[in-house]
């Protein structure tokens, strides 16, 4: 038991983080007019390395020029190995106004990548005057990004949310696949002829999840790789949801309904939630610390599991 309260994530919609390569300005507009509560337009690993100076521009440019609405706005930058990052950060910061809301850093493996970008980000707010702070996410996709999650959870108070990346985190941690996201055909149990399958990422989702917890910072699920698979992506949301987690990527614009349907909760499970904290509301009245509630216990503790779901349904309905 611990005397510290934990502390609380932005309370900010993060159902679904829609991409787009920064090379690629002719889909921004049906970005930008998307349900997606957050848009990502990417410099890293869907931009060719010889398209990063012209996706630069055309980032920067689209921050300036289209309507974002109430998106909150995204850049991700180039990992912290690569010689792209340091000018991300300063072209994106010095020439973009102030509708940018964040910027995401992939493959953090310590809690001093962040600390370098936040000096970066830090400076170039001085030297030019912003006066709104960016704000920070990550990507843990490294065996060195779990190994110290809570590190870099801890790492900086402009760090708002971080992601789990699936593809990267395979590639790093050596599993045998190619999926990105999902079921994997070789990882299940088997009894008596049948087979059982497992899900290889619940430890590293899992894991990130009480990191953010601890340090009030958003989960979110990464990228689901084959949208044709509609069934797979919400199977998979949904666990991520049952985490936890408070919403997912989109990779292709069909997986934002997908994503918003899975992480708003259900007018059955908020009608739920407010019945058990009415029948607990009724219980303290009677001086009871527990009662029953459709033939099961409900307590104390129940009265924080429904308030999760109401104050997320609060959120999301403005
Ligand atoms: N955001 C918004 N609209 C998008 C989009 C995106 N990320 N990707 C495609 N579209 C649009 C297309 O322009 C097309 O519009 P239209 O009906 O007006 O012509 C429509 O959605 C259907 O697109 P589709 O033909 O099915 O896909 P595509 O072949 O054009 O693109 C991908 C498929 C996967 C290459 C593309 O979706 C993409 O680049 N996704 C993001 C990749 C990324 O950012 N990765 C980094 C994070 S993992
Ligand atoms: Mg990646």
């Amino acid at each position: 038991m611990s005397f510290r309260i934990q502390p609380a994530a932005a309370a900010r919609p993060n159902r679904c983080q829609l991409f787009g390569p920064g090379s690629r300005p002719a889909i921004f507009e049906k970005m930008a007019t998307s349900a997606a509560d957050v848009i990502n337009l990417d410099l890293e690993d869907s931009v060719a390395p010889d398209d990063k100076p012209q996706a630069r521009r055309a980032i920067v440019e689209a921050i300036n020029d289209i309507d974002w609405g109430n998106k909150y706005l995204s850049v991700r930058i180039n990992g912290l190995d690569t010689p792209y990052w340091y000018r991300d950060v300063v072209e994106v910061l010095e020439e973009a106004g102030d509708r940018i809301d964040q910027i995401m850093i992939p493959k953090v493996g310590c809690a001093s990548d962040v600390y370098a970008v936040d000096a970066l980000v830090t400076a170039v707010e001085r030297a030019k005057g912003r006066t709104k702070p960016v704000s920070l996410e990550v990507i843990i996709e490294t065996a060195a990004g779990i190994a110290h999650v809570e590190e870099i959870a801890a790492s900086s108070p402009r760090l708002q949310a971080m992601s789990l990346g699936a593809a990267d985190f395979a590639a790093s941690m050596g599993m045998q696949t190619t999926g990105i996201g999902g079921t994997q055909e070789d990882y299940y149990m088997h009894r008596e002829g049948q087979k059982y399958w497992s899900d290889p990422w619940h430890w590293a989702q899992a894991a990130i999840v009480a990191a953010c917890r601890t340090h009030g910072v958003l989960p979110v699920d990464g990228p689901f790789g084959d949208f044709s698979d509609d069934e797979g992506f919400i199977a998979q949301a949904k666990r991520s949801a049952t985490l936890g987690m408070v919403g997912k990527w989109a990779i292709h614009p069909k997986q934002v309904t997908l994503a918003n349907e899975v992480f708003t909760p259900s007018e059955a499970k908020v009608t739920e939630a407010r019945e058990i904290l009415a029948a607990m509301e009724q219980a303290k009245k009677d001086g009871a610390g527990a009662a029953v509630y459709k033939g099961r216990l409900v307590d104390i503790a129940s009265i924080r599991q429904a308030e999760v779901i109401v104050r997320q349904a609060e959120m999301i309905g403005g």
